[in-house]
């Protein structure tokens, strides 16, 4: 196990952020990366004893004349894990960003545990625990990936204990060597991994993660597991997966939502939903080697 304990750049850096808001990453801390590995414990999903609850209300998102969705309704408690699923250009990203506040539902409500967050803007969505992780990597390119983690904990006002709620999945997604990269010169999969340590970073309550496992090799897959397992059982989160890896969904995901030509086609527990007929019709018969 690589541990770290140096200083963080002296300089102060403005910059704009994933997250939505500029702002300024002054004199550093000192980062400590420690902590154990995670112990390979089965995930266990529902176990938050506390948290908040994401409520989506009759959301609908049209382009111009393009109805990506219509009257899409969930909820997402704390320690849920819902799996979001559909062909491409289903809407999936499209909802995560409607949700996160990255562009403005046409109709509909987004409530935080009963606040309504609907339209309000990016920044302030994540601040208020609504994070997404993104589809493709979205890292500051340039920036360090100890940079990059020191801008999203700075972002949440955090310090010395927010860098040690994030070290252990620092250690996980064996980050802890590579924090010094350049981020955009990293592996793929460390790239993914450092999206969904910045997210972390953010001290989420709900997650929102677009395709954390698409390009990945079955072996970093495991990786997104255990960040699932770490966000409900660790942070308390609930947590939105949009993926189209059925396997990770069938492990990770209690309950499926299936997205389809703008409205939800099914919904429940993955058993039932993948061997529905109209579901294996409009996406798993599309996809190769799938299974129903
Ligand atoms: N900003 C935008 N302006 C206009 N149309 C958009 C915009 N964003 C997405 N769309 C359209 O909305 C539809 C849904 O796109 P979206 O990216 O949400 O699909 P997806 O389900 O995430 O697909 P994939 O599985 O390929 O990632 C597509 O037809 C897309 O072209
Ligand atoms: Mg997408």
């Amino acid at each position: 196990m690589t541990r770290s304990r140096e200083p963080l750049p002296r300089e102060a850096a403005r910059t704009e952020g994933s997250f939505g808001e500029g702002f300024v990453m002054p004199p550093g801390d000192v980062l400590g990366v420690m902590g154990p590995r995670f112990d390979r414990r089965e995930l266990v999903v529902g176990t938050a004893k506390s948290g908040t609850r994401l409520e989506v209300a009759g959301i609908c998102k049209r382009f111009g004349g393009l109805h990506v969705f219509n009257d899409v309704s969930f909820s997402i408690s704390p320690g849920d894990v819902l799996g979001v699923i559909g062909p491409n250009g289903a809407g999936k990203t499209t909802l995560i960003n409607v949700i996160c506040g990255m562009l403005p539902p046409t109709a509909g409500r987004v409530l935080l545990d009963g606040r309504d967050m609907t339209g309000k803007p990016l920044h302030a969505v994540s601040r208020a625990g609504i994070v997404r992780s993104f589809q493709q990597t979205n890292t500051f390119r340039t920036a360090t990936a100890r940079e990059n983690i020191s801008r999203a904990v700075r972002f949440s006002n955090g310090g010395e204990s927010l860098w040690q709620t994030i070290a252990p999945l620092i250690d996980e997604f064996d980050l802890a060597a590579h924090l010094d990269e350049q981020s955009d010169k990293l592996p793929y999969g460390l790239q993914k991994m450092l999206g969904l340590v910045l997210a972390c970073a953010v001290r989420p309550k709900v997650l929102l993660l677009d395709e954390p496992a698409a390009g990945l090799e079955r072996r970093e897959r495991l990786r997104v597991d255990a960040f699932v397992r770490h966000a409900v059982t660790e942070l308390g989160c609930g947590v939105l997966i949009v993926e189209h890896d059925m396997e990770l969904v069938r492990r990770l995901c209690p309950k499926i939502l299936v997205l389809d030509s703008g409205r939800v086609l099914a919904e429940g527990a993955p058993a039932e939903v993948l061997s529905r007929k109209d579901v294996i019709d409009a996406y798993l018969g599309t996809m190769e080697g799938a299974e129903a």
